[in-house]
């Protein structure tokens, strides 16, 4: 009789798997599941923290082609992949974002699919895209002022925004609201952004300000930190109750007492939570970029123009995946050069 790690296991019940059964890691032992897409780089917007005003946009034989996002989104769920994030520049902008985000749906498993916005666009998209699998949408919102939408983004359309957004209520999306926090333009925004959160189930989150190379002047001179934002909602609103163990994703969670939504901060700079990132991006020129603060990245649509094979790609992907840099350097005062933010999609 052999010992017990020799005798033959029993037979398991075969049974299909849910989602794809291995994930890639990094070299620092951390899963690498998460897929954000940018669809293209440029804007209907000109938000004043994110591009400059006479932005130069690359010409469009050097952006993916929709065939080439397909098959580069099927790889990676190949690869384990199971959530999936598009966004720009402005991804409502791209006239194949509903089939997209249906083909990313559909995948085996039905990976998570959502969706980065300005939500200028969303008044007509919202039903569309909730009817294609979208599950999620972050729409971006700094101020409910007129006219310092107007200064924020050099542009219109805080009206068509909110209409945005009770669209995407309507379809039945779940909401995050992005408002990025920007000394002397929108300090007196905060809390009436917070204060949505008493009447919808919504997320509101505050973003603190990060730095790339086109920008980083404006970006760290106005920066407002977590503490700032917090501090102005517990003088309206009292002490914030954190909720669950505090965290969701990147975003530390607290709700007001009674809402029904919740408010989270999102702190790169006074906070950061390199340690627990799970996300690549795949920018709208077809590279793999690794991180977001970091110019480390590996091209993948040259060889996929040049006929390269799957397990080619797939190899380029995984050896990419494995160098993912530790983390940012902001601490240092370091951080990337090669591209501004509106190129890599946040
Ligand atoms: N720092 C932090 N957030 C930014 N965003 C754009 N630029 C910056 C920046 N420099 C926000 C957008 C969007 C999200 C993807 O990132 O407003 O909501
Ligand atoms: Fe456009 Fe978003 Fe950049 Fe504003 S932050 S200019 S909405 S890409």
């Amino acid at each position: 009789m052999p010992g017990p790690l020799l005798q033959p296991k029993p037979v398991q019940p075969f049974s299909y798997r849910k989602t794809a059964p291995i994930r890639l890691s990094d070299k620092h032992g951390r899963e690498i599941h998460y897929l954000r897409i940018s669809l293209t780089d440029t804007c209907n917007l000109r938000c004043v923290y994110c591009m400059p005003e006479h932005m130069k946009f690359r010409p469009r034989q050097e952006l993916m082609s929709t065939a080439e996002y397909a098959r580069l989104l099927r790889l990676f769920h190949a690869l384990g992949f199971d959530k999936f994030r598009f966004t720009g520049g402005e991804p409502t902008l791209h006239p194949d974002l509903i089939e997209l985000v249906r083909l990313t749906s559909d995948l085996p498993g039905n990976p998570l699919t959502a969706l980065t916005t300005n939500g200028v666009l969303l008044p007509k998209l919202a039903k569309p895209l909730r009817d294609a699998g979208l599950r999620r949408v972050n729409i971006s919102l700094d101020t409910l002022d007129p006219e310092r939408f107007k200064q924020l983004t050099r542009r219109q359309g805080l009206e068509a925004v909110l209409r945005g957004l009770n669209a995407a209520e309507d379809a039945g999306l779940e909401i995050k609201l992005n408002a990025v926090a920007v000394r002397n333009f929108n300090e007196e925004d905060f809390v009436p952004l917070a204060r949505f959160t008493l009447e919808h189930d919504w997320q509101v989150r505050f973003l603190e300000m990060m730095p790339f190379g086109n920008n980083a002047d404006f970006q760290n001179g106005q920066r407002v930190e977590e503490q700032g934002v917090m501090g102005r909602l517990t003088r309206a609103f009292g002490p914030l109750e954190p909720v669950g163990n505090g965290l969701d994703g990147e975003a530390k969670v607290f709700r007001i007492p009674g809402a029904k939504g919740t408010v989270g901060f999102i702190s790169p700079v006074s906070d950061p939570f390199c340690g627990d990132c799970n996300r690549a991006r795949l920018t709208a020129d077809g590279k793999l970029r690794l991180c977001l603060l970091k110019d480390d990245e590996v091209d993948l649509l040259t060889p996929l123009r040049a006929g390269a094979d799957n397990r080619a790609l797939e190899k380029s992907v995984r050896e990419g995946i494995w160098e993912k840099p530790w983390g940012h350097d902001l601490a240092y005062q370091r951080f990337t050069q090669n591209r501004g933010m509106s190129e890599i999609g946040g």
